[in-house]
């Protein structure tokens, strides 16, 4: 196996896990939508929850908001 084979399996492996992890658990909004959201320019908690409707379920964004802020916060680390 190469290391570009290797790199490309964790990246597959990651797009799998993102689409399989609920970020709004509520609204079973998926992480691979959050980030979406953010490579479209969402850039605050609000704009990406107005992007993407996570936010809107029952405990009104109390459980996803720090999830959402998580994927912000490593997304500008990864500028
Ligand atoms: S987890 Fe997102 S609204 Fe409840």
């Amino acid at each position: 196996m190469f290391l570009g084979d290797t790199i490309m399996e964790n990246n597959l492996n990651e797009a799998i896990l993102d689409k399989l992890t609920k970020t709004c658990t509520c609204k079973a909004i998926p992480r691979s939508k959050i980030k979406e959201a953010i490579k479209n320019g969402a850039s605050t908690i609000k704009e990406v929850q107005k992007a993407t409707g996570a936010g809107s379920g029952s405990c009104g964004g109390r459980n996803c908001s720090p999830r959402i802020n998580d994927l912000l916060k490593q997304s500008r680390e990864n500028i």
